[in-house]
């Protein structure tokens, strides 16, 4: 599969066969994610693969009140969200069906190996993620290409005290993510729902077209 085509279709999964997924292919997505870059090449990511059932059964119920609380708030107007119900639907899907998904793949990172380059400014701080996700978004890329299904899910991180009990995880480490990973049970999408080129990217001045965007479309 071309590598456009894998940018194009790589959705979030949200049903999964009960199928496993061998080792082999576990090794070669986190393989893929090995090669990403990191600010002074660093590499301060490192993975839990959890395939024990029971394992992947109390990361679900660290899961579900996290979802459970959001959609409340979806649901009473507390955040406005303007998803669609199919949307919401999808989501609660998966939460309920969150402990059957074969693999999950906890992303870890060294907090101290990132650098918050950022953080004197008056806004929300971005650059230590940017040593983490890249990596995410390689093995999703490789798991697409492998035909398998994965979303990236970063609400597990407001339990990060109990996964990080639940797998013996250092304290040196943040968890950035929870990936899972799985055969999808739906065909891919042809084509994900993104903005227009034209809206998003500009030439010499913000705002200014950049006429090789072409048309919205
Ligand atoms: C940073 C980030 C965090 C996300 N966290 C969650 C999550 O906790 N739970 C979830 O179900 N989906 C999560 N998603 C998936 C997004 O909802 C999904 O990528 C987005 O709606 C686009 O979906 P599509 O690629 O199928 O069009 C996350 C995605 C990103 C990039």
């Amino acid at each position: 599969m071309d590598v456009y085509d894998a940018m194009q279709t790589l959705n979030a999964c949200r049903y999964y066969k009960p199928d496993p997924v061998s080792d082999a292919l576990v090794a070669k997505v986190l393989n893929a994610a090995r090669w990403a870059a990191t600010g002074s090449n660093n590499q301060p990511v490192t993975y839990v693969v959890v395939r024990d059932a029971a394992k992947r059964r109390a990361i679900h119920d660290c899961y579900q009140p996290i979802w459970d609380t959001v959609i409340k708030k979806y649901a009473s107007g507390e955040i406005k969200s303007g998803f669609s119900s199919s949307f919401l639907q999808n989501v609660d899907h998966f939460a309920r069906h969150f402990a059957e998904i074969p693999v999950h793949i906890v992303v870890c990172a060294r907090w101290k190996d990132l650098t918050a380059l950022d953080a004197s400014l008056d806004r929300t701080v971005l650059t230590p993620g940017s040593s983490i996700y890249p990596a995410v978004q390689n093995l999703m890329l490789a798991a697409r290409t492998e035909g398998l299904g994965t979303v990236l899910t970063t609400l597990l991180v407001l339990a990060e005290k109990d996964i990080k009990k639940l797998l013996n995880i250092p304290d040196e480490l943040a968890t950035a993510a929870v990936i899972t990973l799985g055969w999808p049970e739906k065909p891919f999408p042809e084509k994900l729902k993104r903005k227009p080129l034209s809206e998003i990217a500009f030439l010499d001045s913000y705002g200014a077209a950049l006429p090789s965007a072409g048309p919205p479309s």
